[in-house]
């Protein structure tokens, strides 16, 4: 299908996903820019409204970014780049400043801030606003994007394609209404999340399906790190079968962890006990959970009292309310869910990807900051730090959309897929906290057969969502399978040790391309 058959708008930047790296993009871009800022769904669907925890800056009194550098490269189990870091921590001040200006609040303590304390952090470093931050945050630049005449928000447009020509990035393909649409722009940016939604049990919603990533691998971009996604060491199901997350708050505050005897379980398995790095903390929680047959363990909060867990853990007071449970009083059942996807678009420090004018940042993007494990709360920071360089490059370089380019719509593909829910399930079986080679083999050898056979015109969105899905389980399982060591929130079960000699490297994969290790 040409596009000259569709209907087409004209942009200078294309943001895709309003999560807040796209936001962030959008308000640091030159204002004399015509720019579209394309969501999917609700504001309260993306990934940055539904963050609990926070935002880690180092500026408290006992801290400095060196710290944080430090934290964030032991927990990234060696994979970290470490230049990508250094931008991370040195601008994590005046990034909670730029958030401070638009009219973001922080919770207060006696000296200033009050600054708590995750996982695998070695100082109370974590901004928050109650235990709603990424809500706060996200409403907080929504108001501001809606103050400024030159971003135009598309409500309810999903990401088809990324179309190229001249080896360039020249525009996007979207559904709106059930229409395709072409939007022409100068430069795109992918800011899309990650795919942890994909899996059957996720915090993210069903829409963090990786959209972005499948388009750029699609266009030919490289893409990086899929093997590694975190998942979370403590969610709660909710009686309506919703995943729903606990913040490492509560633990950085002094909630425990029990198994079904009532034993503190943790030291056992790490000196820093509930506070090792998440990656530590949901391989203990799996491993107590087989030990016992059980389906889950228990948070114990009760020490922090009813007053406090209601008035500091409001969201989450509530929302275990709602389930008959009273953290003053319950242990609450909690298991590990897929939470955060590290790998995805390869860009440089500039959140350029491979391709010309196609940009990414936040989760759709791998700049190397979270290694093989991500630092708790260095998600939304980084988010906003790796948007604001994504404008300030576009600002310098803008190029205008090109109106003779030859655009390649993938819209008229073929495939055979599976549905995404099958895929979640089996992800979840194979492709989870532990894995074994022999499961992920299986699962790959069938999406593979299935894609040889004859498949059938991707009609819509809902097609694209399925065909989505096996494209990204494809890239996850031939990385996972490839990368044969334990590293970070990668854990293979006939490989349990680290193996730096052969494996101290990231693995990139490219469409037409045997994936390589750089
Ligand atoms: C949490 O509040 O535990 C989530 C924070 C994060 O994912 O960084």
């Amino acid at each position: 299908m040409a596009d000259e058959e569709l209907e087409t708008d004209t942009y200078d930047v294309v943001i895709v996903g309003s999560g807040i790296a796209g936001m962030a993009t959008a308000l640091a871009l030159q204002p004399n820019l015509n720019i579209a800022l394309i969501n999917k769904g609700p504001l309260k669907e993306c990934s940055t409204y539904k963050a609990q925890g926070g935002m880690a800056v180092a500026v408290g009194a006992d801290d400095s970014p060196v710290e944080h550098l430090a934290d964030t490269l032991r927990v990234g189990q060696g994979l970290c780049n470490k230049q990508a870091v250094e931008i991370l921590v040195s601008e994590g001040p005046q990034t909670l400043t730029f958030l401070q200006s638009i009219g973001a609040d922080f919770d207060k303590g006696e000296n200033g801030l009050n600054l708590t304390r995750e996982a695998g952090h070695s100082r109370n470093r974590i901004v928050h606003y109650f235990d709603y931050t990424g809500r706060h945050i996200a409403e907080t630049m929504a108001r501001e994007t809606e103050t400024r005449d030159n971003i135009h928000r598309l409500d309810n447009c999903v990401l088809i394609d990324i179309l190229t020509g001249a080896q360039k990035c020249c525009g996007c393909v979207i559904q709106y209404n059930g229409c395709f649409k072409v939007l022409r722009a100068g430069v795109v940016v992918v800011a899309t999340g990650g795919y942890s939604g994909l899996f059957a049990r996720s915090t993210n919603s069903i829409s963090s399906s990786g959209d972005g990533i499948a388009a750029a691998y699609r266009a030919g971009a490289a893409i990086t790190d899929m093997e590694f996604v975190q998942f979370h060491p403590t969610t709660f199901t909710t009686l309506s079968g919703k995943v729903f997350l606990l913040t490492e708050a509560l633990r950085g505050e002094g909630a425990v962890l029990l198994n079904h005897q009532g034993e503190r379980f943790m030291f056992s398995y790490h000196p820093n006990g509930e506070l090792a790095p998440r990656d530590e903390v949901s391989r203990a929680i799996f491993h107590e959970m087989k030990r016992e047959s059980q389906e889950f363990v228990y948070l114990d909060a009760r020490q922090l009292g009813k007053d406090y867990l209601a008035n500091r853990f409001r969201q989450v007071y509530s929302e275990l309310a709602k389930n008959d449970l009273f953290m003053e009083k319950d242990l609450i059942p909690i298991a590990p869910a897929a939470h955060y996807t590290i790998g995805g678009i390869q860009t440089d420090l500039w959140g350029r990807t491979t391709i010309a004018n196609l940009y990414a940042c936040g989760e759709a993007a791998a700049t190397g900051v979270h290694g093989a494990n991500r630092l708790a709360s260095n998600s939304l920071l980084e988010g906003i730090v790796f948007g604001r360089r994504v404008a300030k490059t576009i600002n310098q370089e803008s190029s205008k959309p090109v109106s003779n380019c030859l655009l390649f719509s993938a819209v008229k593909q073929v495939g055979k897929y599976q549905q995404a829910t099958e895929v979640g399930a089996a992800l979840e079986r194979v492709a989870g906290v532990i894995r074994r080679g022999r499961d992920m083999e299986a699962f790959l050898t069938e999406l593979q057969q299935s894609a040889v056979m004859q498949g059938k015109p991707l009609a819509d969105s809902k097609d694209y969502h399925d065909f989505n899905a096996c494209q990204l389980a494809e890239l996850l399982l031939e990385a996972a399978l490839f990368r044969c060591e334990s590293r970070g929130t990668h854990y293979r079960e006939e490989y349990p040790q680290k193996n730096d000699h052969e494996f101290k490297k990231h693995i990139i994969q490219q469409w037409g391309k045997k994936a390589v290790m750089q």
